[in-house]
Parts: C-alpha cells; structure tokens; sequence
C-alpha cells in the first residue's frame, strides 16, 4: 500500500502518526489504575485498609459521570474503587447487570489523543472520541471492550 502523504509503501505504515516502519508507537507508560466497582464503597475502603493497611490517596465524586472513587496508591499505580451516584451511572448500571468486580484497567499514557488516534487506527472503539477531564486533575479517554478483547480501558494522561 502506498500512503500517500509521505510516499512511503508499507502495509503497517499510518500517516497520521507519522512514525518509522515496522516498529509500533510506544505509547503505554505504566498501569494508572485498575477499578473495581462496588456497592459500598466505605465498606471497601474499609476492608482494604484492614487487610492491607491501604489508605485513601485522594476521593472524589466525578458528577460528570455519576461516580464517588477512591484511590489506594499502590506503588506508582492506584487501586480505585468506584460506585455509582445515580441511577444512570455507568457504574450503577455496571453493578446492576454484572455485580462487583473489575470495570476497567487504566493505561497511563504520555499523550491521550495520540494514543487515543493510534487505538482508532489499530482497529479499536472510542467511546470518548476526544480526550475529556478524568479525576485528580487528568486528562482521559474511554476505549469499548469490543475491539479491545474484552476490556474497557481508559487512557490516563497525568
Ligand atoms: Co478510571
């Protein structure tokens, strides 16, 4: 296939991203956070600080998207916790169809949109089709689980 922006003939090659042949972006710094939906989010705060001595690192209600979270730093990564505010909450709706457990896994990346145009290109879903405010100050994506084997990712710029 021939790109036409830059004259280059390779199957692999995006022009969008404007990046070498044959080698993948890098684009994936570490894990941000993994989020676990829960009914009582006070209860599993609560069980976290007893089994493992974890201590909130920052609370939030995310009115946006209907969400009171709370994050447990493990390392330079967090674990949140997460339930719903409302009844058309994403996360209320989560709880009601599948029951507690993991939401979805937070990518910490360097650049949301480039990462976000780069997932796109690869044959993913974005649920946000640009980058958005996220909590403590983030900018983030959403990415389906279909497309994405299965997992709903988010895209953690810091
Ligand atoms: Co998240």
């Amino acid at each position: 296939m021939w790109c036409s922006s830059c004259g280059q003939t390779s199957s692999n090659h995006s022009p969008r991203l404007n990046r070498p042949t044959g080698r993948p972006p890098v684009l994936l710094t570490q894990i941000d956070h993994v989020a676990i939906a829960v009914h009582d989010l006070e209860a599993a705060i609560d069980y976290h600080r007893r089994a493992f001595g974890a201590e909130v690192h920052h609370r939030e209600v995310v009115e946006r998207d209907g969400v009171d979270e709370a994050l447990l730093r493990i390392g330079e990564s967090y674990l949140q916790l997460t339930t719903g505010t409302r009844p058309d909450s994403a996360i209320t709706t989560f709880l009601a169809k599948r029951g507690e457990g993991i939401h979805h896994i937070g990518y910490r990346v360097e650049d949301c949109a480039e990462a976000l145009a780069a997932i796109v290109a690869a044959g993913g879903r974005a649920i946000d089709l640009e980058p958005r405010p996220g909590s403590r100050g983030t900018t983030v994506a959403f990415v389906h689980p279909k497309g994405s084997f299965g997992t709903l990712i988010e895209l953690v710029q810091e």
